[in-house]
C-alpha cells in the first residue's frame, strides 16, 4: 500500500480502492501540494478539532460521501455543517470500521477546540489495512500510553509528530519512538508554521543510532511503500 504526505499531519493511505485520509489540512496549509478538491476520499479520519487537522474534512466529506471518524462531539459537528456521510462518531478506546480497514481511537496529550465549534478531546488512531498497522499519533506530548498502544497492537509505520511548541520535539519523539519501536517512522507536524521548525534528518540520525527503526523522511506530496 502507498502512503502519501500532504504536509503537516495530512496523510492518505491508497490501498486496492481504500483511500483513507487522515487530518485534512490543505487549503489553508502553505506548505501542501494537494487541493482538496481533487483528493479521492472512501474513509476521512480526524484526530481533533484545531483547524491544522480539521481542515477540509467537512468540505472534502461533502463532495466525496466518505464517512468521517473521530470523537462523537466531533462528527456531530460535523454533520451540523453538512457533512451526512455514514459518520462514525466513537470515542476513546473504541474502534470503528470501514470498506478495506479498521481504526482505533487511542489516547493522545492535547487540546481541542473546533473553530466556531465545541472543545472536544484530542486522540490518535491505530489504523490496521491489509495486514499492516499504521500509528498516527495526532498531535501529543510524549507519553508512556504509547507503549501500551504498541504492546497491544504491534505498529509497522508510526506517524510521530516532532514540530515542538504546540506537540512533543523531535528529542521527545525519539523517545516515543523506542516505547512504540515500529519498523518504520515518518515525522509530520513540522516546518508548517515559524513555531514547529525542526530539524527531520537529525530527528532520523537520533532515532536510527538508537535502534532497529527506519525513519523515511518525506517532502509533502511524496509517498511511501510499504
Ligand atoms: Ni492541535
Ligand atoms: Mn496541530
Amino acid at each position: 500500500m502507498e502512503i502519501t504526505w500532504h504536509g503537516h499531519s495530512c496523510f492518505q493511505i491508497s490501498n486496492n480502492g481504500t483511500e483513507v485520509v487522515i487530518d485534512p489540512f490543505l487549503s489553508e496549509n502553505p506548505k501542501a501540494t494537494a487541493s482538496h478538491e481533487e483528493l479521492n476520499a472512501t474513509q476521512i479520519l480526524v484526530t481533533h478539532g484545531h483547524f491544522d487537522h480539521m481542515g477540509d474534512a467537512v468540505e472534502i466529506a461533502k463532495r466525496t460521501g466518505a464517512p468521517i471518524a473521530g470523537t462523537f462531539e466531533l462528527t456531530g459537528w460535523c454533520e451540523s455543517q453538512g457533512a451526512k456521510g455514514a459518520n462514525q462518531g466513537a470515542n476513546i478506546g473504541g474502534t470503528v470500521e470501514f470498506d478495506g480497514g479498521w481504526a482505533k481511537l487511542v489516547p493522545a496529550i492535547h487540546t481541542s477546540q473546533i473553530e466556531g465549534g465545541p472543545c472536544t478531546v484530542s486522540h490518535g488512531f491505530v489504523v490496521g489495512i491489509d495486514g499492516k498497522t499504521i500509528y498516527h499519533l495526532g498531535d501529543t506530548a510524549l507519553t508512556g500510553d504509547f507503549k501500551l498502544v504498541a504492546d497491544r497492537t504491534p505498529i509497522d509505520l508510526a506517524l510521530v509528530p516532532i514540530g515542538g511548541f504546540y506537540t512533543m520535539d523531535r528529542v521527545d519523539a525519539t523517545t516515543a519512538v523506542k516505547l512504540i519501536n515500529p519498523k518504520q517512522v515518518i515525522p509530520m507536524h513540522y516546518d508548517t508554521f515559524p513555531p514547529i521548525e525542526s530539524d527531520p534528518n537529525a530527528f532520523k540520525s537520533d532515532v536510527e543510532s538508537n535502534g532497529s527503526t527506519e525513519v523515511v523522511v518525506l517532502e509533502p506530496g511524496q509517498s511511501h511503500k510499504i
